[in-house]
């Protein structure tokens, strides 16, 4: 298929719901760019983190977003995407605890929302994305071609995050974990700048029966049907 039928994917849903891992074997699959907004809002707290930077005082967060550049990279050695913080790989650190839970307080605020959004735009000028996170079909690309809402039961999700970081060597309690998921899906949707939310015309997909290969399959059928309308 040429590149003309090329389409914008918009994964949206609650955290921990295989969005990410879902999303890069979309792209792979369809020869698509894949864009984890998530790790850009990890990346600005990681950022605020380090520098101390006041949440309650709007000039420093202006000079600190000033002050943040954040891009993809792929790296050979591990055939990953990393994400690149002023120049700094940030990969891991941006998935630890202690990021997780700052990370829904600094992806409220108005300035940090503003500043992302414009980026994700940008980098999904030219289609052929899919791009996951919490507001893309319902703000950051409205008028997406394909829509995708995911879910899953959150004990479910707690223990496929313990997996996770298990792999990476971090060993985080299972209650400690279902209660971040709980307590940034609910900060998530409740805040007042573009909430978590499903965008009417999403695909609503429940993960909790699905492995990985099925929920991407789905999405990928779906894309293909799409792009050959
Ligand atoms: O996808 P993730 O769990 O890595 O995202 C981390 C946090 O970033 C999530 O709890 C809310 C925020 N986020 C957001 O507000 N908007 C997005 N488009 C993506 C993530």
């Amino acid at each position: 298929m040429n590149d003309s039928h090329k389409i914008i994917i918009a994964i949206d849903g609650f955290s921990g719901c295989g969005k990410s891992t879902t999303a890069k074997r979309v792209a792979k699959e369809l020869n698509y760019i894949y864009i984890d907004t998530g790790a850009m809002y990890r990346a600005v707290t990681l950022y605020f983190y380090r520098q101390e930077v006041d949440i309650n005082n709007d000039s420093a967060i202006q000079t600190a977003l000033q002050n943040i550049e954040i891009r993809f990279e792929y790296e050979a050695a591990t055939q990953k995407n990393v994400t690149i913080l002023n120049g700094e790989a940030v990969e891991d650190e941006i998935r630890q605890m202690h990021i997780s839970e700052r990370v829904s307080g600094v992806s409220a605020l108005p300035a940090v929302r503003e500043a992302m959004v414009a980026q994700q735009r940008q980098m999904g000028a030219g289609k052929g994305i899919v791009m996951d996170g919490r507001d893309i079909g319902t703000n950051v690309f409205p008028n997406a071609e394909l829509k995708v809402f995911m879910q899953a039961d959150v004990q479910i999700r707690a223990e496929r995050r313990q997996k996770e970081l298990q792999a990476k060597g971090q060993e985080v309690a299972l209650q400690k974990i279902a209660d971040n998921l709980s307590e940034r899906d609910h900060l998530d949707s409740t805040r007042i700048q573009n909430p978590l939310r499903k965008a009417e015309d999403a695909h609503i997909i429940d993960t909790t029966h699905l492995t990985i290969e099925e929920q991407s399959q789905q999405i990928v059928d779906l894309a293909l049907a799409v792009e050959s309308n």
